[in-house]
This record gives C-alpha cells, structure tokens and sequence, in this order.
C-alpha cells in the first residue's frame, strides 16, 4: 500500500493528506465496470465519450476492459477555474463530431460533485437522438442524487465529500497524472 510519504516525488512541494483509492483498488474496480459495460449492450454501436479533461486517465483504462467493438470521442465542458468551488456555468468548449444518431452514448466522467456538468451535457446530448444515453462516472460524491436528470448507470467508487486529486483529477491543472487518487493536505 503506498503511504503519503511515499509519494512526495510526485507533488511539487504540495502534501497528501490521504491516499484514498490506491492503483491496485482502482485497476480491479476499473476491470469490472469494462466487464459490466460490455454485458449492459449486448449490441448496437457503442460510442464512449469523455468528458475533458478529467476523464482522460479513467477513460484511457476503461475503454481497454471493455469487451467489445466501440468508438470513442471527448467532449470539453468546463466549470470549475483554478478554484475548487463550482460556478454552475457550464462552458461547452467542443462538440464531438462524431454523429450521435441511432448510437448507445455513454459518458464517462471522473467525479460527480454538483452534477451540473452532467445535467447540461444530458439535455445537450440526449437533442441529438442518441439510442440510449448513459454516465459512467469512477467517483460519485452523492451530492448531486436528488439534482441529476439521470443517475450514472456505472460508478467505480463513492467518494468522500473532500477535495480529490490523482487519476486524472487536478487542482488547478496539477496532479492528473497521479496513479492514485488522493486529497491534499491543507
Ligand atoms: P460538477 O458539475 O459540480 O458535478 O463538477 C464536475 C467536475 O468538477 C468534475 O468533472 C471535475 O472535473 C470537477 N471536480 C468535482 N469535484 C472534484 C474534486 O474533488 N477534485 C477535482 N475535481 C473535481
Ligand atoms: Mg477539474
């Protein structure tokens, strides 16, 4: 089990609280839920769609346990600036140009926290047709339970109600390529 003292090489200067998913807990989790993506669409066109840029890590391993035929496409929608608090405005930076018509949508995201990404995305994504249209998130805090259009059909683990970094997570774009996924020290 890695420790926070074992981790410092990695933190320019900032300290680990806590470790709270190490990458062994996060590998297994991340097979199943490729295990459990595959069963859920017996057929059809799959499209995996990122949300940028926190997805990017959870994506990159889940597509790869995910056995079966599938595209995949990412998507900017950012909230949160260098803070750590959610404005609620919800910026769509780039639309996938993949069509979306007639293809089971699942979107992967990293954390859901106010859910407000998620709900604007739902309603954006669900105008273009989609077959189906499902959230696969790694963490979900469950603030956003009773607020979601959707609750995600996949989740790898709940989270703590603290702030996260590691696995693609950043603070202020720093940490993302942790291969765990911490909270920092104050
Ligand atoms: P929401 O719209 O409030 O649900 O925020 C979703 C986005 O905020 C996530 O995709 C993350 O990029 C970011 N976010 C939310 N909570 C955390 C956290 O604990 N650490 C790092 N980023 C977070
Ligand atoms: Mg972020």
């Amino acid at each position: 089990m890695l420790q926070p003292s074992d981790v410092g090489h990695l933190m320019g200067g900032r300290k680990v609280a806590r470790i709270v998913f190490q990458p062994e807990d996060i590998r297994r989790r991340v097979v199943e839920l490729g295990a459990a993506v595959g069963e859920a669409y017996p057929d059809g066109d799959l499209l995996v769609l990122g949300l940028l840029k926190g997805s990017f890590v959870f994506l990159g391993d889940l597509v790869r346990s995910i056995p079966r035929p599938l595209q995949v496409d990412f998507l900017v929608a950012a909230s949160y600036g260098a803070g750590t608090v959610s404005t609620g405005n919800v910026r769509l930076v780039y639309d996938p140009e993949t069509r979306l018509e007639g293809k089971h949508i699942l979107l992967v995201e990293d954390i859901i926290d106010s859910g407000r990404t998620l709900n604007r995305l739902l309603q954006v994504l669900g105008e273009r047709n989609p077959r189906s249209l499902e959230i696969c998130a790694l963490l979900d805090k469950h603030l956003a339970d009773s607020v979601l259009a959707k609750r995600p059909r996949f989740v790898g683990f709940d989270a703590p109600h603290e702030f996260l970094v590691g696995y693609g997570l950043d603070h202020a774009e720093d940490f993302r390529h942790l291969p765990f996924v911490a909270s920092l020290a104050e």
